[in-house]
């Protein structure tokens, strides 16, 4: 496995590759991590070459967010890529990704502001404008997403489509603990009586899912209940939203494809989590 730190090192390495799979990432590589370079590799083949990058990108983080504390765990995270079969790590550090300011920058559409963007702003702004940096350095045929960004996957989907970027992009399903709790780099900040209480996110959502299965349509009924349960064990919530996976609006009482997202602070931690909640129409009488 080769570590590079530069553009040119990068593109050097690269340049005779003929087919590339591509999973960015903050570090502090987990399970979901290595579950994405596993699909990368199932999708282009043992002769094919898969890149992870590893840059903690301070343009998407707001000014009070957790860009300072974030982990930084490189010689760490080298070492999981070795032994997930990854080819190349690029690491750049800010002067090699920014060396200016970044005064050109890729403004998505409405959907940046709603859900996580209502709370983060700017966030998706940083995120496309550093993916879209990463596409034009590592220029992959396939890049692999998790749903856990579910709203991430669909702004950078909607980037791919619109630009007509030629990469592929693959979602990934979300990998959790056994007791439901979706794995994160933001785990590690949890003392052990939150760690404890965490599953209990994911735990709102499914029970959301039950009730939409079961025939539940009053979806700002089944929002309020989540929103008051949380907040009754002790968390902050930011939202829990039942929305449309296609383009994340509210939906109407016939959709049937939705996804429950919800975003929390338990203690000084934030965590997101969703559930896609696919329902079958009624049998027709
Ligand atoms: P990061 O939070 O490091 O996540 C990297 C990738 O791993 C993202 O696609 C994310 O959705 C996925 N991921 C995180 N937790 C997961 C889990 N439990 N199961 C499956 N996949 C999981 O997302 C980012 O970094 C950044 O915004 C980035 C896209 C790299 C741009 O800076």
């Amino acid at each position: 496995m080769d570590i590079v730190y530069t553009v040119a090192a990068l593109r050097a390495r690269l340049k005779t590759e003929s087919s590339i799979g591509f999973v960015p990432t903050m570090g502090s590589l987990h399970a979901g991590h290595i579950d994405l370079m596993r699909i990368a590799r199932e999708r282009v083949g043992a002769e094919a070459c898969v890149v992870v990058s590893i840059f903690v990108n301070r343009l998407q983080f707001g000014p009070k967010e957790d860009f300072g504390k974030y982990p930084r765990t490189l010689v760490n995270d080298c070492e999981k890529c070795r032994m997930a079969g990854v080819d190349v790590v690029f690491a750049p550090d800010e002067s090699e990704m920014y060396p200016e300011p970044q005064g050109y920058v890729v403004e998505p559409p409405e959907i940046q502001h709603m859900l996580e963007g209502a709370v983060r702003p700017g966030h998706y702004r940083g995120v496309v404008t550093v993916v879209l940096k990463l596409f034009n350095m590592v220029q992959p045929h396939v890049a692999v997403f998790g749903k856990k960004d579910y709203q991430q996957c669909r702004v950078l989907d909607n980037m791919v489509r619109q630009f007509n970027l030629p990469v592929e992009l693959l979602l990934a399903e979300t990998v959790r603990v056994d007791d439901g709790l979706a794995l994160s780099s933001r785990n590690g900040y949890l003392a052990p009586t939150e760690r404890e209480e965490a599953p209990q996110l994911v735990a709102a959502l499914r029970a959301i899912g039950s009730a939409l299965h079961a025939g539940e349509r009053d979806f700002v009924a089944l929002e309020t209940h989540a929103f008051g349960t949380l907040k009754a064990r002790g968390w902050q919530p930011d939202y829990v939203a039942i929305r449309r996976q296609r383009d994340l609006l509210p939906p109407a009482p016939a959709d049937n494809a939705l996804v429950v997202l919800a975003a929390a602070r338990i203690g000084a931690t934030r965590l997101i989590d969703n559930l896609e909640v696919s329902i079958q129409a009624p049998p027709f009488f």
